[in-house]
């Protein structure tokens, strides 16, 4: 797989449940690349779960430091990131998701999506009455923003993980080949 090093970094975009991490573990493997998470980064920085971050400051205060984590990655190299699925709602992190690297967005139907987060409690924003319906809002309000930032998009519903990073590769090396894209 690894024939000659990507010359770009990889950015996942997508909403919670895509599989961004998952993929992203995968691919940082297969390319010999570091993974970083704009969550975790934000969490070590703040000493505190993402949940206590939205309890005690607020999802504004979040926002902030999700910006200033993916801001310091401009200029690094070989690296695989995963977003959160909020991080597309701010536009001013549109620019800078294509400073870090070539952005791809990873889809899921909204059936699988559900079943996805369903298995853990993590997440602050659907903490609500009716997560299923708050999961329909939020992705009304996000595919467009995911369609317009993206390079590229793969629907990751029923793939493996594995297909997901290969055919991502596949696409990364066609751009990085031409020479042109990325
Ligand atoms: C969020 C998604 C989460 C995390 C936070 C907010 C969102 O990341 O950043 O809970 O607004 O969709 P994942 O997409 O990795 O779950």
């Amino acid at each position: 797989m690894n024939k000659h090093p990507l010359s770009t970094n990889l950015v996942l975009v997508g909403f919670m449940g895509s599989g961004k991490s998952s993929v992203g573990r995968l691919l940082a493997t297969y390319l010999g690349f570091r993974f970083v998470d704009t969550d975790a980064m934000v969490v070590k920085k703040a000493g505190q779960p993402i949940s206590e971050i939205f309890a005690q400051r607020g999802e504004a205060a979040f926002r902030e430091e999700e910006t200033a984590a993916l801001r310091s990655l401009v200029g690094k190299q070989l690296l695989v990131v995963a977003t959160g699925g909020g991080i597309v709602e701010r536009e001013e992190n549109h620019p800078l998701l294509h400073e870090v690297g070539f952005v791809v967005a990873l889809s899921a139907t909204e059936e699988v999506i559900f079943e996805r987060v369903s298995r853990n409690n993590k997440r602050p924003l659907l903490q609500t009455p009716n997560p299923r319906a708050t999961i329909s809002q939020l992705l009304a309000k996000r595919a467009p923003l995911y369609e317009a930032v993206a390079e590229w998009h793969i629907d990751s519903t029923t793939k493996t993980h594995a297909e997901v990073a290969n055919e991502i590769i596949a696409e990364a090396r066609r751009r990085t080949a031409d020479g042109a894209e990325c």
